[in-house]
């Protein structure tokens, strides 16, 4: 199991401009999730990321930090991929180039 802080830090964000765009359907991404998966990832809603007043350069609303790096136009069957995607790497094992 990840302590808190290795966690991979989700963001979803929940402003007005997001809001009216779809990020409430965002949530449900999360409804059903494995509990297993909660291991890996530290997921929550949170208010105006602020990247809605940068949206020629980060793409369109609704937004989604993924450890801080910002995804655009998303959709719960994105984020539900992209944890899924996420929770799968974290838990293969890694390939060590030290050992024979
Ligand atoms: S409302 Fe989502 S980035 Fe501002």
């Amino acid at each position: 199991m990840m302590t808190e802080s290795k966690k991979i830090k989700i963001r979803v964000c929940q402003g007005t401009a997001c809001f009216v765009m779809g990020a409430s359907e965002l949530l449900e991404a999360f409804e059903d999730m494995p509990k297993e998966w909660n291991d890996v990832l530290d997921v929550a809603p949170v208010p105006c990321l602020n990247f809605c007043n940068e949206r020629a350069e980060v793409g369109s609303m609704p937004y989604v930090t993924i450890d801080g790096v910002p995804y655009s136009s998303m959709t719960s069957v994105k984020l539900r991929a992209m944890m899924k995607r996420l929770v799968e790497t974290a838990k293969s094992p890694v390939d060590n180039p030290n050992s024979n």
